[in-house]
């Protein structure tokens, strides 16, 4: 059984000039080393549940890491955004270990471990580039670099991929398997592509327009699969189903 690293009880959330509970009473859990995806209609309060699980807004209820109340951003919460902004006049080696240097670690330390993830990225090459040279594709896999410096346990992405072509998309999912699996990180990754949801998600919680909670979690026996080029009619088939199960959901 795997641990439970984020742990969410009768979780609400208000924004300071509103009146009525954006997230009303939720319940979820995050476990080690799993890969959990959100999915919802747009507007149902998503990048919300995620900015209260970064630090970012206070919540009502339980929130907490490892079993520590969460009450304001962390290094062990890396969050990468759909255009995460990089400083443009730096160059890609010096993005990735910007917080590393913050945080007064040795230059052959950050050297190290920024090699490694230019590795990991493919942007050995880039390393001398500024990142305003780059594709969305590659600034996107700097962020993703950045937050990996800092080994956060947790990876917070909100629709990192929303941005980007089909084809780099594609990619950055191979990635970010790829990734999970060497660095043994968990992620919370939100995303309105079911089938980037299928294809990444350990699990998959869904929401809906009113519930304004997650009405739902399933276990997702397809990830790693490439959901879109099957040729196993079989499993096609399995995984059509599963997809308008999930539909079926976020529009009830
Ligand atoms: N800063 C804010 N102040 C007030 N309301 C907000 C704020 N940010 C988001 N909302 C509202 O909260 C709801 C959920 O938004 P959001 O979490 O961004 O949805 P999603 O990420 O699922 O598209 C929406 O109705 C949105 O208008
Ligand atoms: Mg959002």
């Amino acid at each position: 059984m795997l641990e439970t690293l984020i742990k969410a009880n009768n979780l609400s959330i208000k924004y300071p000039n509103t009146t009525e509970n954006v997230i009303d009473k939720t319940d979820f859990e995050i476990c080690d080393n799993e890969i959990f995806v959100l999915v919802g209609p747009s507007g149902c309060g998503k990048s919300t549940i995620l900015q209260a699980v970064a630090g970012f807004i206070p919540a009502d209820g339980d929130l907490s890491m490892s079993g520590q109340k969460i009450t304001e951003p962390d290094w062990n919460r890396g969050v990468v955004f759909q255009n995460s902004s990089l400083y443009p006049w730096f160059t890609v080696e010096k993005n990735i270990g910007f917080g590393l240097k913050a945080r007064g670690f040795s230059p052959e330390k950050i050297h190290q471990r920024v090699d490694y993830l230019l590795d990991i990225i493919g942007l050995s090459e880039q390393r001398k580039s500024k990142t305003f040279e780059l594709s969305g594709g590659m600034k996107q896999r700097v962020a993703i670099a950045r937050v990996l410096a800092n080994k956060s346990e947790l990876l917070l992405m909100d629709e990192p991929f929303g941005a980007l072509d089909a084809f780099t998309r594609f990619r950055m999912q191979q990635l970010i398997l790829d990734i999970w699996q060497k660095e043994k990180t968990s992620i919370f990754m939100i995303t309105h592509d079911l089938n980037e949801a299928i294809r990444c998600g350990s699990r998959i919680a869904v929401m809906n327009n009113h519930d304004k909670k997650i009405i739902q979690t399933f276990s997702n026996q397809f990830q790693g699969i490439d959901v879109e080029n099957i040729d196993d009619f079989d499993i096609e088939k399995k995984i059509d189903k599963f997809r308008s199960q999930i539909l079926n959901l976020i529009n009830s």
